[in-house]
């Protein structure tokens, strides 16, 4: 941009030359909006990535309902001296995942995809891995590694869909802190 100084009552002022540009509305997106009702929630500014991040969120999806499951593998099979506390936390996260997958149903669902629970598919589409360990430590181990899993991926997703859909973006923070919360008491509980 050219940006000329003029002289005014014996100060410097600056001053584009150029046309500045204007914050207004796409008037024909609005009466577009009008039209494509069967698109729900979508409406034309939402931008060409609607299949992409239809697509993220059902990988995620399938991350979250892996997670239930081996937490509540955990709860009900934890032994050991430790255990009543950590097992009932377990459970804690394992309710806290199955929310995060109904965030993220719902998501898809609004964005006009389909979510994904089927059963054949989760675990070659979920981020991070089911576990079957027997031993407390193992066990926390096995979460821990499963958190940093899905943290990273979530971590990437935001960084992702960076402003392409606000929305999106906003349910994915929230799950990825409560994530973090989760690793952070799992690390707690590692003794090795
Ligand atoms: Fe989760
Ligand atoms: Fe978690």
């Amino acid at each position: 941009m050219t940006v000329s100084t003029l002289a005014f009552t014996g100060k410097e002022r600056t001053t584009s030359e150029q046309p500045v540009e204007r914050l207004q509305l796409d008037v024909g997106a609005l009466e577009a909006a009008k039209r494509s009702l069967e698109k729900g929630a979508v409406t034309p500014s939402y931008g060409p990535w609607r299949e992409d991040i239809i697509a993220l969120l059902n990988d995620a999806l399938a991350t979250e309902i892996v997670c239930t499951l081996r937490y509540k593998r955990h709860y009900f099979t934890a032994k050991g001296v430790s255990s009543p506390k950590i097992a009932e936390e377990f459970l804690v996260h394992a309710n806290e995942e199955t929310a995060h997958a109904d965030l993220l149903a719902e998501r898809i669902v609004q964005l006009g995809g389909q979510p994904d629970f089927s059963p054949d598919t989760l675990t070659a589409r979920s981020h991070a891995e089911y576990d079957g360990s027997e031993d407390l430590q193992a066990m926390i181990r096995a979460n821990l590694v499963a958190e940093r899993v899905a943290i990273e991926a979530y971590g990437q997703m935001i960084k992702l869909i960076g402003d392409k859909d606000s929305t999106t973006r906003r349910i994915l923070e929230s799950i990825l802190s409560q994530e973090q919360e989760h690793a952070d008491e799992l690390s707690d509980w590692l003794t090795d």
